[in-house]
């Protein structure tokens, strides 16, 4: 039997293992866990969570919600890990507990029925940013005005309690990245790939921010130029691939 048709046989029997060019599309359900491997991986890589820190849920439809569990590293999880809950957080399967940030993401799913995946994590610039009280809302970098926005800062509150959720809810309707006071910083979008890569922009933003504030003279753009940069945005990336 050849090397490659023995490896071709493997792969209908070990659906957990993805191999380098064996494109065996995988059910949804299991397309879902392992983007949440992935992206907490690419998380915990990029130095976004240390230990157990963050959290990561995909909406799965109308009713359910895959959502990391609680108190495991997001750089180590596997597909089988994963919880899956409706609405109202009732556990629908899994053998861990969810996230004990669970009320926080079934908030914004609540809230904003086209957002289609939670990520939460606590970078280190814009935690810092967070936790001294600063939100990150000034106009200072075109790219971000086009693609991410001003992010606010809502007020602190225990992580994992109902007041959290209160806390973030007056900005989730018109924001997509909200630094959490003293805490950290969660970010969302119609998939898992954009509420992930609105946590990098947060982060990179966060530097930005920082470094200009320490030269000392940061500029923040004009209304005139604002105005342009909103028009940019309404087409920017309907072309990207
Ligand atoms: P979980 O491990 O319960 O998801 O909590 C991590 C965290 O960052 C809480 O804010």
């Amino acid at each position: 039997m050849s090397y490659i048709r023995k490896i071709l046989e493997g792969a209908t029997v070990l659906p957990f293992v993805r191999l380098p060019f064996v494109s065996k599309p995988l059910s949804p359900e299991l397309q879902l866990r392992q983007d949440l491997v992935e992206y907490g991986r690419m998380l915990h890589a990029q130095g976004f969570v240390a230990a157990t820190d963050g959290n990561l849920s995909v909406r799965m439809d109308q009713d359910r919600v895959m959502i990391t569990p609680t108190a495991v590293s997001k750089g180590m999880m596997h597909m089988e890990d994963m919880v899956i809950v409706d609405l109202e957080g009732e556990q629908l399967s899994g053998s861990s507990r969810p996230s004990s940030e669970i009320n926080m993401h079934l908030t914004i799913y609540r809230m904003r029925p086209e957002i289609g995946a939670v990520v939460h994590a606590h970078p280190c610039t814009a935690t810092a940013f967070a936790s001294a009280g600063m939100a990150l809302d000034e106009p200072l970098c075109s790219e971000v005005v086009i693609t991410l926005g001003a992010v606010p800062l809502a007020p602190y509150a225990t992580t994992g309690t109902r007041e959290l959720s209160d806390s973030l809810t007056p900005f989730i309707p018109d924001h997509n990245a909200i630094l959490m006071a003293n805490h950290g910083v969660v970010t969302y979008g119609t998939d898992l790939r954009q509420a992930y890569l609105r946590m990098e922009a947060v982060e990179h933003y966060a530097k930005i921010v920082l470094a200009a504030r320490q030269l000392g003279c940061s500029r923040t753009l004009d209304e005139e130029q604002l105005e342009k940069l909103v028009a940019v945005r309404s087409t920017y990336g309907k072309n990207a691939r």
